[in-house]
């Protein structure tokens, strides 16, 4: 396999689209993203003439294999779409009712491979429900300004809510958390939904969520660990964010309160890095934008700033010359990171190996599964704990390497009952 496609299928992406028709520019993308000509997809439909329509949409010519399955056989745990799941690479999940998808996806061994997925690299693309589905917090009900002056309420209890009456509350269901600190909204401007998401941005200030509104013919692409999207298509994504605030009025009945609300509008070409809570420009969005329009790898930039064709992957980054410090390099060793070769000097620090072969993400978070890199580097803060030889929370940044490791990413606590 050669670097750049090496270096595609190890990254995931997500791609929420806000509804109605899907712009032109989604499905080459999505096939750039896999950086493969011949992509296998998965449809995952509301029924199989659904399907059949995305299919055609999005799909035709088909470069690989295109599968549609539907959420029924989803929940029967059907074994063909789970065998589908393991090596595809596009999923995408149809539009519809999210809580009926999000409740017929949920607590399968779809849904857990889709997750386990997201760390090995894949693309999961969305339209309408399939959208707002992605996020932990998912909008369910509740639209126009009304929704800032009735506060909110699980979904468990919509039903005892008299539909006749009218201004609605916002109705908060639980979703698939592909992305946890992400509030996906659809339809946004089309459906006046500003306000719902206006207000669950407030509510859920304290989990520091970024509230995206994407209307309709108008996707995103997210690189899914390093937390930065790019906008695609003909409408605008907005995204929300509240200020944190010292006294919570979100469950106060009457109108809202939030301060430092801030909103952003971006079009096509345009991005926010959600980690860092900041707008793209278009120049900074360059690597997404390769990615997505058809670049073979990681972008190289010339002194211009300019992205280039040719795409070389890591140099060595180690420091050689210091002016008071002398760095002795070991023997170069082999070793092995998920399953792939790769070289380092005996002695350094494992971490600092990885570094060097551009993988700078060493474990995933415990509760939100956030991708998690050096901090401290002298053994104290346990950000690069991954499993070595089998052994959970070994500290990499502090740990030397040695001929013939298995080094591979920690998912949460780890196995705690390795090793005893
Ligand atoms: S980076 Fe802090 S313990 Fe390794």
């Amino acid at each position: 396999m050669s670097d750049a496609l090496q270096w595609h299928r190890s990254r995931s992406y997500l791609m929420p689209i806000g509804g109605g028709p899907i712009p032109d520019s989604v499905g080459p993308a999505m096939k750039n993203l896999t950086g493969s000509d011949e992509p296998t997809v998965l449809i995952v439909a509301s029924d199989a003439d659904d399907g059949q329509r995305l299919k055609r949409r999005l799909f035709e010519p088909p470069g690989g294999a295109v599968e549609i399955t539907t959420l029924q056989h989803i929940k029967q745990d059907d074994p063909s779409t789970l065998a589908i799941l393991e090596f595809a690479d596009i999923v995408f999940l149809g539009g519809g009712d999210q809580v009926e998808l999000v409740r017929l996806l949920q607590d399968t061994r779809a849904e857990e491979t889709l997750l386990r997925r997201l760390s090995e690299g894949v693309v999961i693309a969305g339209t309408s429900a399939g959208a707002s589905a992605m996020g932990r917090i998912m909008p369910c009900g509740g639209t126009g300004w009304g929704a800032l002056r009735c506060g909110g309420i699980p979904l468990s209890d919509a039903e005892d809510v008299n539909e006749d009456v009218s201004p609605q509350p916002v109705v908060i269901g639980e979703g698939l958390a592909l992305m946890g600190n992400v509030i996906i909204d659809q339809h946004f401007f089309a459906r006046d939904r500003f306000g719902r998401l206006a207000y669950l941005v407030s509510r859920y200030r304290e989990q520091e969520v970024v509230g995206l509104g994407l209307d309709e013919s108008t996707a995103a692409v997210i690189d899914w660990a390093d937390e930065r999207m790019l906008v695609l298509g003909n409408g605008s994504a907005a995204v929300l964010l509240a200020a944190r605030f010292d006294r919570d009025t979100t469950d106060e009945p009457g109108p809202l309160t939030s301060f430092g609300l801030e909103v952003n509008l971006l079009a096509e070409g345009y991005g926010y890095d959600i980690g860092r809570r900041r707008p793209m420009a278009r120049q900074d969005a360059r690597d997404l934008v390769a990615a997505t329009i058809g670049g073979v790898g990681p972008p190289a930039l010339n002194s211009c700033g300019e992205i280039v064709s040719e795409v070389k992957i890591v140099s060595d980054i180690r420091i050689g010359d210091h002016p008071i410090l002398d760095f002795v390099t070991g023997r170069e060793v082999e070793f092995s990171f998920e399953g792939q070769k790769l070289t380092g000097y005996e002695g350094e620090p494992i971490a600092a190996a990885l570094h060097a072969a551009g993988i700078k993400i060493l474990r995933y978070s415990n509760e939100l599964r956030r991708p998690r890199g050096f901090f401290c580097a002298i053994g104290n803060c346990s950000e690069c704990m991954m499993r070595v030889d089998g052994q959970s929370n070994v500290r990499t940044c502090i740990e030397p390497l040695r001929e013939g490791m298995r080094v591979q990413r920690q998912d949460g606590k780890g196995d705690l009952s390795a090793g005893m």
